[in-house]
């Protein structure tokens, strides 16, 4: 699955780009979410929310890059959101975040940041829907794609089926043409691309290309 990220789109063309990703191929539309606390970069918060599921016609995949995402989980129900992802990093309470994700509606994932093993993640298993792995450092769009990524994505891949487990596997941060299929063949079911959607001449035509890498 591919879920383009609405950080790298128009906003001044908000509504032309969501349309454009309603009639392409892709499956999720990704927002991430910023407060200049956890990362060093502000995006966008509620009211913009709101806007793209207005004009959305496919799920909202929402990432949390900020301080007390458990304070604010309804409210991002309520816009739209249909798959809420909190960061390990920030959230001690993470099993009881994510419960709170699940109980409100919508499926929970975490994010790993690049530096945070994967094995720490063994013990909230149950409580995952899907797990995000960034292959940047969160905080901005079109940075360069860490290599350590797809051992990452092969030691979760390999966890998941020894615990006989379901969560999905996402990849966020620099994906393009080039590395989707090694990202695929390494385990992930979804890939987040940002710059290369819609630094593409023919974004529609980027999507299906990145759904089928060669
Ligand atoms: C980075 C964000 C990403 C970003 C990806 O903190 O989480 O979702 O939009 O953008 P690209 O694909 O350009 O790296
Ligand atoms: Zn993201």
């Amino acid at each position: 699955m591919i879920a383009p990220s609405v950080l790298s789109a128009d906003f001044a063309n908000l509504q032309r780009d969501i349309e454009m990703l309603n009639r392409s191929e892709a499956d999720w539309i990704h927002c991430d979410i910023m407060d200049g606390v956890f990362v060093p970069n502000i995006s966008f918060g509620f009211p913009v929310m709101a806007a793209i599921d207005r004009v959305a016609t496919k799920p909202l995949d929402v990432h949390l890059m900020i301080e007390n995402a458990d304070r604010y989980v309804t409210r991002f129900r309520d816009v739209g959101a249909e798959w809420l992802s909190i960061h390990l990093e920030n959230n001690p309470h993470a099993d009881r975040v994510l419960n709170h994700i699940r109980e409100s509606g919508m499926k929970a994932g975490i994010v790993l940041n690049p530096g945070t093993p994967v094995e720490l993640l063994r013990d909230l298993i149950p409580a995952l829907d899907y797990v995000l792995i960034m292959s940047v450092n969160p905080g901005f769009g079109g940075q360069k794609f860490i290599e350590n990524t797809y051992a990452k994505v092969a030691r979760l891949a390999h966890m998941r089926q020894e615990n006989h487990a379901h969560f999905l596997i996402e990849v966020d941060g620099g994906v393009n043409a080039q590395n989707a299929s090694k990202l695929f063949d390494a385990g992930a079911d979804v890939l987040v691309a940002g710059n290369a959607v819609f630094q593409a001449p023919d974004p529609v035509q980027m999507i299906a290309q990145l759904k089928r890498p060669l």
